[in-house]
């Protein structure tokens, strides 16, 4: 375990067998449909590529970069990176990393709904349901976890601990 992890929450087995029941619903839910996977840079790019390898439906994957400052005033997110694919009548499903305040996938789902989609999902590997302020939730959940600071598999602090292949409680020594 690296040195500046307190705890293992999830390890990459149990990550592992965790999105292959949530591919599994999804296959359900979009049987003998064209699913448009819009992965939001960087920190989903782990679980998007575990995802994938378990859905059986027709996929295209894009994704987009944003940035969120929940600190000055919800509704507002920045697009550093915009995805490619035009979206109407196509059924989207966001994939993120962690559900934390809500601002940033309150503010993308409003923005792909104006692109008129005919569905937009949101998939999430982790939920932290206790810090919501915005009234949004996840389709498809991978765990809710408290309201603790994790690293691994694709999240960071300061861009460090994305490739850890778990995720772990940083220690507070690392952050404050
Ligand atoms: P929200 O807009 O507050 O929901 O923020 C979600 C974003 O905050 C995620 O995409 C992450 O980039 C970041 N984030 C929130 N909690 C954590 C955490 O515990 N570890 C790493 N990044 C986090
Ligand atoms: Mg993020």
């Amino acid at each position: 375990m690296h040195q500046d992890i307190q705890e293992i929450l999830f390890s990459l087995e149990e990550i592992q067998r965790r999105t292959k029941m949530v591919a599994q619903q999804i296959n359900q839910d979009y049987a003998g449909k064209t699913l448009i996977l819009v992965g939001l840079l960087k920190g989903s790019v782990p679980f998007m590529a575990e995802l994938m390898r378990y859905l059986t439906v027709d996929v295209r994957i894009d994704f987009m970069d944003v940035s969120s400052y929940t600190g000055v005033q919800s509704g507002q997110v920045v697009i550093k990176k915009d995805m490619e694919q035009d979206i109407e009548g196509k059924d989207v499903l966001i994939v993120e990393d962690i559900i934390d305040t809500g601002n940033t996938l309150y503010n993308i789902k409003k923005m792909l709904e104006e692109r008129k989609c005919t569905s937009c999902k949101i998939v999430t590997l982790l939920d932290k349901v206790e810090s919501r302020k915005i009234d949004i939730h996840a389709d498809y959940v991978g765990y809710d976890i408290p309201n603790v600071f994790v690293v691994g598999f694709g999240l960071d602090f300061n861009e460090k601990y994305r490739e850890l292949p778990y995720i772990g409680i940083l220690k507070k020594e690392c952050y404050e």
